[in-house]
């Protein structure tokens, strides 16, 4: 695969680190007060905003390759239903019935023409529309138009499924609420090359972990702990400490390259590989990682459930099903080390949450090698804040 010319340039500049002994750095370490990982109140505030605001990958277009394919999403602590229409387009809603407010959709993922309400039967087709109701004539004058589920902007890029966990409001254009392709741009490129839309889903996975949602992010945004937290796993395959990280704001592509990566001195630039010699784990704002490794992609989601609990939710994508044992085995191989490399990261994220009533710590320091966390933290705090909006 061509390398672009981002590509390029981040290869030269992991060999001029190499030939100079020095690594790409942020100006000075910050710190961040411990609290922000306790604070229920910090917790609640990071949800109206980072969780309702912003879009999330809920899922690959592989969930919903057809009309009526649908798939529900709870994550968030928002109960969303995804559909593709009959026309082919991703729809989401709130997947709560306008009656009087049950679960509409019960099942994980499917197929339907239309949702019938488990309470009364209120039923709605894949657009949200209320179709039909029992004993319509109880309820009198009364409008099916007014009684619609109620929408998500929701939209179906590079492969991947992103849906806004909350309503298009009023003063909102609802053609388009949210511009995507201007929030993704700074990525765009490096998303469209993955080709992602034609992957395949080869596992999913979803865990439960005791730690604050940033202490699970923070362990994919530097590099620093690779060779002593996974000392026996991932270190040697990569250089230590030695990755290169684009500010692509409010995004964070992190290029980590892999230990032989030295010798595309001998090669022409144009024969260049990027994937070949990189993992790449490109942090998507707020709580979406792509990581990209050199021939298979994980999605990972992360979101808050109380202030010292998360969930992790990943999908491995390959580029096809795998046809013969030998491509399965070398699939599941990949898994069996990447869960492996993960629960080191959790294990030691759970130790952290369980470390911080301890009161060792009023604040965390962030080194200058450590700079996927700052600059991402630049982003949520801007979020936080009110100067960074996806809309
Ligand atoms: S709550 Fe759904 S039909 Fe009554
Ligand atoms: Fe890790």
């Amino acid at each position: 695969m061509k390398s672009s010319a981002e590509e390029i340039k981040i290869i030269e500049q992991v060999l001029n680190h190499l030939d100079d002994d020095s690594t790409d750095q942020q100006a000075d370490l910050i710190q961040i007060p411990t609290t922000e990982y306790t604070s229920p109140d910090r917790l609640e505030e990071e949800i109206a905003i980072l969780f309702r605001r912003f879009p999330l990958i809920v899922g690959h277009v592989s969930s919903l390759p057809s009309p009526g394919d649908f798939l529900t999403h709870n994550d968030t602590g928002v109960p969303i239903l995804v559909t593709r229409d009959k026309e082919g387009a991703i729809q989401a809603f709130l997947n709560v019935c306008r009656h009087r407010g049950a679960r509409l959709e019960g099942r994980a993922c499917g197929k339907a023409n239309t949702f019938s309400c488990p309470y009364h039967g209120w039923t709605y087709d894949l657009t949200g529309r209320l179709r039909g109701l029992r004993k319509a004539e109880h309820f009198g004058d009364f409008d099916k138009g007014d009684y619609g589920l109620v929408k998500l902007p929701a939209f179906e890029r590079f492969g991947l499924i992103w849906v806004r966990p909350s309503p298009i409001e009023p003063h909102e254009s609802t053609d388009d609420p949210l511009d995507i392709d201007a929030w993704l741009a700074p990525m765009a490129e490096q998303l469209a090359s993955l080709s992602l839309d034609s992957h395949v889903v080869y596992k999913t996975w979803t865990l439960e972990r005791n730690m604050n949602w940033h202490i699970a992010l923070e362990g994919f945004q530097e590099q620093y702990h690779f060779c002593t937290a996974h000392k026996h796993t991932a270190c040697s395959a990569y250089l230590d400490t030695q990755g290169v990280y684009l500010d692509q704001y409010p995004h964070v592509r992190h290029a980590v390259p892999i230990a032989s990566i030295g010798k595309l001195r001998d090669q022409p630039v144009d024969e260049w590989s990027y994937r070949r010699q990189f993992m790449t784990q490109n942090y998507l704002f707020p709580c979406n990682f792509l990581q990209v490794m050199t021939d298979h992609v994980y999605v990972h989601t992360i979101t808050p459930i109380a202030a010292d609990r998360c969930i992790f939710s990943c999908l491995m994508l390959i580029p096809e099903t795998p046809t013969n044992p030998k491509a399965e085995q070398y699939w599941q191989a990949n898994y069996d080390v990447v869960r492996r490399v993960f629960e080191e990261d959790f294990q030691i994220g759970e130790g952290i949450q369980a470390g911080l009533a301890s009161g060792a710590n009023d604040f965390f320091t962030i080194g200058r090698t450590e700079n996927g966390i700052q600059l991402a933290r630049k982003a949520l705090i801007d979020a936080l804040e009110g100067r960074l909006t996806a809309s």
